[in-house]
């Protein structure tokens, strides 16, 4: 059976924009759990962390882990932090096989610099100092990915081609 594929990795590592365009030559749906949470519950996730909280968010992520791994040939893009929870990693694991992409420091700086789509980053008095802690505490959680890819000089498209190959030598 051909698994689906799960993008993890920090903000800014390019999971959305690599996810719709592997999604769109497998010809598999593209699941984007952030923008899926959005569109189930009428709020973006900036309004969501601001009107309930982010204990509430994470609530509504582990609920999208469930609807995302129970459809098959999909390419889910997580948010970046929905590995932090060792139970979504179990439930995205049983029906995918799980991708991380990272980047340099300086690039998801770069990619991240826009404000008010964040709330974790809008948060931090020192955005590259806060970006390299958090990242720090992540990283044994990206750790458990089958394969990870550095995407800082690559772009969506061969990010794609690369797990194309890589999920074709499995
Ligand atoms: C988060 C990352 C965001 C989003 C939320 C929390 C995180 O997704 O899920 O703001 O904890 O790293 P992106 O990785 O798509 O920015």
């Amino acid at each position: 059976m051909i698994k689906n594929v799960v993008l993890i990795g920090f903000m800014g590592v390019g999971k959305s924009s690599t996810g719709r365009m592997l999604a769109n030559m497998l010809g598999f749906k593209f699941i984007d759990m952030d923008k899926a949470i959005e569109k189930k519950y009428q709020m973006t996730i900036p309004e969501m962390f601001e009107k309930h909280g982010e204990a509430y968010f994470r609530e509504r992520e582990k609920e999208m882990c469930r609807e995302a791994a129970a459809r098959k040939s999909v390419v889910i893009a997580t948010g970046g932090g929905t590995i932090k929870d060792p139970e979504n990693v179990a439930i995205l694991k049983r029906t995918g096989r799980i991708i991380c992409l990272s980047a340099s420091v300086d690039s998801i700086v770069e990619r991240t610099s826009g404000k008010g789509t964040r709330p974790l980053l809008d948060a931090m008095e020192d955005r590259r100092q806060g970006i390299i802690e958090l990242l720090a505490q992540r990283q044994p959680m990206y750790d458990q990915a089958d394969y990870t890819l550095d995407t800082t000089d690559l772009s969506p498209m061969q990010v794609a081609r690369d797990i194309i190959s890589y999920m074709k030598h499995r």
